[in-house]
């Protein structure tokens, strides 16, 4: 143990306060259940240490006073180069918002000092400043994820994931933050930072021997430096945390928000409490919204949890009631997601048979009903919905419109909009152009847009949304792939414009169904993604007595390429794949309903599975 001078020690670590390795309600054998646990997850013998635990057991007691009063607790990452003020800001966010903070820095130096088989292990490369190995970090991790207090408070990870590995195995379990902080401090800075910092090791507070000087003498006398603290591994720490950051800054992208780390902490977590107080009044919304609507649990708006599966038998036709039920669910919860965490233009993208118009078994009832239960849901909440099909185009006996939506104005002025006098009130029913704008109007739902041969609707879709302006427009099925004219000569003044509007949509939901090449039968997985959570590939498996199972092979941050569903369908490594703009795939991110590469025909036809 050294004092403030700067001398570093022989070794001798202690965690912050707020570390939270076990919840304060872990008893001696459950902490012993979770250790055997942890030994299952991925690491062979670890074993945790009991100074750890009741380190931290106090450190709980005495920090969780806050509790969160959501049902559905926040879950948020903070990440940053070392230094740039996680655990400081930690301490502050837990005091806030009750969250189990969960720091895997914290974790590790409590495994040390108390010289554990996982401590022994992590205690070379922490001194080096080096990343302990994955499976060590990880395998803990999980472990302290599953337990019941965090299912309750929510979590507050600090310093995972710092790998790209690490993030896809939360990804590959749908464990994501509703928010990823990333704190920015210039290096230079972060390099003092770390020179200057003292820790207590009675209360776990973390100092600064210039910025945040200890309040007496006596403390200053008990302060310790951490070994990786010093000039030399700090700058490797650094140059390791940028090595990594980018991969997993593209997991998390969409909710990443930057925050100037290089300002006094309380200013610091002013942005922080503003970005996690929204987000909770957010998440209150949609649990509001769930019960209104009727629409299950609360679990059920928010999060994935309660996600049942991919429901079998999809290629009968008609489909049944509850498949039908499920998918109008699936994408209602997603699309509630969207709209709450204030995303603007959404697309809904579902092409199970009875909604893919390609088939000869497509239903214009299901899509029907599919917009039906999404306006309803939100004019539940009080909001007003314009619900728009596209008008017909040409004029007299020429006026005709896509097949697709022959009639379906109609079908939607006739159809049940429940007890309540909805439509006219809460709902209308309306085309697609900017003089169906109303300053009334809450949220506008386009039913299939699409553009016909010879007639373009994406002038008049961007004139409604630039009158929408921050008003949610959905698309729900869209096909705005530019088509030939009318003479058989391809419209190019404005494509790329036009495409480049039409990708302005960002995915909330989407569902498609994968099949051998040239085929519709048999299914071969599914492609599944549901606002905010990644693609998920699925393969179709059949089961015993005729059954059959949907089991997930991988996730994708984005919607994955074909080369990668190839890939994954052959169970080939993820690394070193190069994407390519196969014109299948171009098919394939489009809409048309066509199978696979012939790979996979290939494959399957190997495999026996297709004769
Ligand atoms: P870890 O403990 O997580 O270290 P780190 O990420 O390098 O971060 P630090 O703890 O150094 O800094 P911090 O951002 O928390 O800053 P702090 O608030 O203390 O990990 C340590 C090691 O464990 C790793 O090197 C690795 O070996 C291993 N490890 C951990 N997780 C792992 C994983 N997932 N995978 C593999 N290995 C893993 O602040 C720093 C100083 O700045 C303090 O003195 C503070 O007072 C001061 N300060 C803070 N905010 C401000 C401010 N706004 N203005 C002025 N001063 C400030």
């Amino acid at each position: 143990m050294i004092s403030s001078s700067g001398a570093v020690p022989s070794l001798s670590l202690t965690p912050r306060s707020t570390c939270s390795l076990y919840p304060s309600s872990v008893s001696p054998s459950s902490a012993s259940s979770l250790r055997s646990s942890l030994s299952g997850v991925s690491y062979q013998s670890l074993h945790l240490s009991g100074a750890a635990i009741s380190t931290c057991q106090k450190a709980k007691t005495k920090k969780l006073k806050v509790k969160c009063s959501v049902s559905e607790p926040l879950k948020v990452m903070i990440s940053g180069a070392p230094a740039s003020g996680k655990g400081t800001q930690c301490d502050l966010i837990v005091k806030k918002f009750g969250l189990v903070h969960i720091s895997t820095g914290d974790i590790l130096r409590a495994e040390v000092a108390a010289g554990t088989e996982i401590g022994n292990k992590a205690k070379t490369f922490m001194n080096e400043g080096q990343l302990v190995p994955d499976e060590i970090v990880t395998a803990m991790v999980n472990a302290r994820l599953s337990l019941e207090d965090v299912k309750q408070n929510g979590w507050l990870l600090d310093g995972y994931p710092r790998s790209y590995a690490q993030a896809q195995s939360l990804e590959e379990k749908k464990i994501r933050p509703d928010v990823y902080i990333v704190l920015d401090v210039p290096d230079e800075i972060l390099i003092d930072r770390c020179v200057g910092r003292r820790l207590d090791p009675t209360t776990g507070k973390i100092y600064h021997i210039k910025n945040l000087p200890p309040e007496t003498e006596e403390i200053k006398a008990r302060l310790i430096t951490r070994p990786d603290d010093t000039e030399e591994k700090v700058k490797s720490r650094l140059e390791i945390y940028k090595r990594n950051a980018y991969s997993i800054s593209e997991t998390y992208s969409s909710i990443t928000k930057k925050i100037d780390g290089n300002r006094a902490k309380n200013d610091v977590f002013t942005e922080i409490d503003s970005i996690l107080s929204q987000l909770q009044n957010k998440k209150r919304k949609v649990i509001a919204l769930a019960r209104e609507s009727g629409n299950g649990s609360i679990q059920d708006s928010s999060n994935e949890n309660s996600w049942r599966g991919i429901p079998t038998r999809l290629n009968n036709i008609p489909h049944s009631r509850e498949i039908r039920k499920y998918f109008y669910q699936d994408v209602l919860k997603a699309t509630q997601r969207s709209i709450t965490n204030g995303r603007t233009r959404l697309k809904v993208e579902i092409n199970i048979p009875e909604l893919n118009p390609e088939m000869d078994v497509y239903r214009i009832g299901t899509l029907m009903e599919l917009v039906r239960v999404i306006a309803l849901s939100f004019a539940d909440d009080g909001k007003r919905i314009k619900v728009c099909v596209q008008g017909s185009m040409g004029e007299g006996a020429l006026a005709g419109m896509p097949l697709q939506l022959a009639g379906s104005r109609k079908i939607l002025e006739f159809m049940d909009w429940g007890d309540y006098g909805a439509l006219d009130t809460f709902v209308k029913i309306g085309s697609i152009g900017a003089k169906e704008v109303d300053e009334e109007d809450d949220i506008f739902i386009l039913v299939a847009p699409q553009n016909a041969v010879g007639n373009c609707i994406i002038d008049d879709l961007r004139a409604m949304t630039d009158a929408a302006g921050p008003r949610p427009v959905i698309l729900i099925n869209p096909r705005l792939k530019d088509l030939p004219g009318s003479s058989g000569i391809m419209q190019t003044m404005g494509r790329d414009k036009r495409l480049e509007y039409a990708a302005s949509f960002e995915n909330c939901y989407f569902f498609r169904l994968l099949y051998y090449a040239g085929t519709q039968y048999p299914i071969m997985g599914a492609l599944r993604m549901s606002y905010p959570y990644p693609y998920e590939l699925y393969r179709r498996v059949d089961k015993e007595f005729g059954k059959e199972e949907y089991v997930l092979l991988s996730t994708f941050p984005e919607r994955p390429t074909s080369d990668e569903v190839n890939n994954a369908f052959l169970g080939k490594p993820r690394s070193g794949e190069v994407k390519s703009n196969s014109g299948i795939w171009d098919e394939f991110r489009g809409q048309r309903m066509v199978g696979f590469v012939s790979s996979i025909y290939q494959w399957a036809h190997e495999k026996g599975k297709i004769r």
